[in-house]
């Protein structure tokens, strides 16, 4: 087989300082990446993903107030030894699943939120010259291998920018990045234009971004010159679409089913579907559910 070697994806960026609006009051003081899905915290999931796909280092781009974030990968003796000494092995396992390798937590800071192709600016001197991975720790994912393993293996064949995608309604359009297609085997789509947010009406295709990219070191030239885009912000779909034609930028549909947590709706449908797949709670949550059915 003729296959090329691209440059391993060692890197990922996780941008977590956005404001989290959408979940206003909880999110005052609490980042919107901690919030619990089923037994750990958003990041958490987007982190034991990475790790997963054979992530070595993990940049968090934070902001005011998110301290916690790095606290929650933090070693703490205490709680493990109280564990121990009660015997809660079960319990401390969880724990040490939360565990950052030593020496490869990387902080940067965003100091206003300017749009996430800033909060990927920001991370530039700790990614260097070399392919990296970006996780939107919103985006959440049920499925037998994680989305970014699945497009680590993908990218080691094409190479390139690549883009988890999927299918929208028509009418959500405007939530995303959409992609105009050159070629799609139903796996790959090949990316000839991207438009971040359009109208249904303008939007020329419903295939959509989602949050997980790989993204080559070049993204960063147009990255650097600060140009706002839709909403006034500086946006990653605009520097990726400056990338076609350079490079390849293609859409990778991923196997899975995908949920939105960055909205309440998404992330109260991400809790039910993780907690009936859940080993301890599953059958109880399922009687739950059903005996409400009718009753509301
Ligand atoms: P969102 O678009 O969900 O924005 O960002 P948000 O501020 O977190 O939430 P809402 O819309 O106000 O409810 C997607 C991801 O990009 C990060 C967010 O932390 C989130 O993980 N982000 C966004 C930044 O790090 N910086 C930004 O300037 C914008």
């Amino acid at each position: 087989m003729n296959q090329k070697i691209f440059k391993p994806i060692r890197k990922a960026v996780f941008p977590v300082a956005g404001l989290g609006t959408r979940f206003l009051p909880a999110t005052k003081s609490m980042p919107k990446e901690m919030l619990p899905l089923v037994d750990r915290p958003l990041i958490q999931h987007a982190f034991e993903e990475a790790r997963e796909a054979g992530i070595e280092e993990f940049i968090f781009v934070t902001g005011r107030g998110k301290e916690l974030l790095e606290e929650h990968f933090d070693y703490q003796p205490e709680l493990e030894q109280t564990l121990e000494s009660r015997g809660k092995f079960d319990m401390l396992e969880k724990v040490k699943t939360s565990e950052m390798p030593e020496g490869k937590l990387f902080l940067t800071r965003q100091p206003k939120p300017l749009g996430l192709g800033h909060a990927i600016w920001c991370a530039k001197k700790l990614i260097g010259d070399e392919p990296f991975a970006v996780m939107l720790p919103d985006d959440v994912f049920l499925s037998d291998t994680g989305c970014l393993k699945q497009m680590v293996d993908c990218y080691n064949e094409y190479g390139g920018n690549m883009m988890a995608v999927m299918d929208v309604p028509k009418e959500d359009t405007q939530k995303y990045g959409v992609l105009d297609i050159e070629d799609d085997d139903g796996k790959v789509a090949k990316i000839k234009g991207l438009v971040e947010k359009p109208k249904p009406e303008d939007a020329p295709s419903t295939l959509s971004i989602i949050g997980r990219y790989i993204l080559q070191p070049e993204i960063f030239d147009y990255l650097s010159k600060f140009e706002k885009g839709a909403g006034g912000e500086i946006q990653l779909t605009d520097a990726i679409a400056h990338q076609i034609g350079k490079y390849p930028v293609n859409g990778f549909r991923f196997k899975g089913k995908r949920f939105d947590c960055g909205g309440r709706v998404g992330f109260i449908e991400a809790n039910i579907a993780f907690s009936l797949k859940d080993k301890e709670i599953g059958e109880d949550v399922r009687k739950i559910i059903k005996s409400y059915e009718g009753k509301i």
